[in-house]
């Protein structure tokens, strides 16, 4: 095994990028030991709560620490305000780009991976703006510039739903791919079976980490939308944008519409759709209600699932977490362990 040493710098501190701290606290040691790679996080960088960096490497318990008091100016380190400046300094071999998602301009992360880019240095992701609005461009940048862009957390977060269509199923055509991809809406349709209502169960998963910061982008169906046409333009060869996707969110979903699938013996489930139809690729997302008796209506909480239609396999289906911040952090770690 050949040993590997990665210099981590990081952009954002939410809760993707504290899950992915926590991780690295508790398994660094272990990563080391088992697969030869060592981490050490020299910097982080946000652009509400300033950054530091240290060459010798953070120390992880004050870092997360520093998150929960949204004031980074007390560790040990040299500070900075600017994240663009930050990537522009750092001496680092790959950026985590962790800042908040914009599925309308894919700003300020868009021009942060490009920077690292242009430093040489890999990039993973779990920010969706810009592998929805610029996936192959960034992949092709990033060949261009001998690094490697990693984005496996940008759908079903550490769920390998990405690895599995590009890698797994290497060699089959995928034909459709339909699956539920966000958390948040999968969780408040489970939560108003059990008689919670739409607004509560909303508060709950926002609580629990799953929403977006601002949640109208999962109920109104945008981050599925996203979700989709990254699957569609990174699996599929296809080149849309989230406009190009016929979409409807769940918002308009009653408790009474709720009750009344139920008594049905059927389920509301907001499901995103790919399809391969000659050379034309297309996607949706809309509600529907599924039989209970089929394999996504038996997905609940802030659980995904993706089925695979392929020609050599047939269907292929993969359920697990969509959402949150160590299921995403651990997204970012595959990447990194996937890295030459
Ligand atoms: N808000 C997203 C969800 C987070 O609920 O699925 C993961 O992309």
């Amino acid at each position: 095994m050949q040993n590997r040493t990665y210099r981590l710098a990081m952009i954002g501190f939410g809760s993707v990028g504290q899950g992915f701290v926590q991780i690295l606290q508790r398994r660094a040691d272990w990563i080391n030991e088992r697969y030869g790679v060592a981490l050490s996080l020299v910097g982080v960088a946000t652009r509400r709560a300033g950054g530091v960096s240290n060459p010798d490497g953070l120390d992880l318990a004050a870092l997360l620490r520093a998150a929960e008091q949204h004031d980074m100016s007390q560790l040990d380190g040299t500070k900075t305000t600017d994240p663009q400046a930050f990537i522009n300094q750092v001496e680092a071999d790959v950026l985590v780009e962790v800042s908040s998602t914009d599925l309308d301009s894919g700003e300020p992360a868009t021009s942060y991976i490009r920077t690292a880019f242009g430093r040489g240095m890999h990039v993973v992701t779990a920010n969706k703006g810009p592998l929805a609005l610029h996936g192959p461009t960034l992949l092709q940048e990033a060949r261009a510039a001998g690094v490697q862009l990693g984005y496996e957390g940008t759908v079903m977060s550490g769920t390998p739903a990405l690895r599995l269509g590009w890698s797994d199923l290497a060699g089959c055509e995928l034909r459709e791919a339909r699956g539920i991809l966000n958390g948040t809406t999968n969780y408040i349709l489970t939560q108003m079976e059990s008689g919670l209502s739409y607004a509560g169960a909303l508060q709950e998963a926002q609580r629990l980490g799953y929403a977006e910061t601002d949640p109208t982008g999962d109920v109104g169906g945008h981050d599925a939308a996203g979700k989709a046409v990254i699957l569609a333009n990174m699996l599929f060869d296809a080149r849309l944008r989230p406009a190009d996707v016929q979409r409807t969110g769940i918002t308009g979903i009653t408790s009474d519409d709720v009750a009344e699938a139920r008594a049905a013996g059927e389920r509301w489930k907001l499901i995103a759709h790919v399809q391969r139809d000659g050379d034309a690729v297309t996607a949706s997302v809309q509600p529907m209600r599924l039989p209970v008796s089929h394999p996504l209506a038996g997905v609940g909480g802030a659980t995904n699932a993706i089925t695979f239609t392929t020609d050599l396999l047939g269907d292929v289906t993969l359920i697990g977490p969509g959402a949150g911040g160590v299921a995403t952090g651990f997204a970012l770690l595959s990447d990194i362990l996937a890295l030459p």
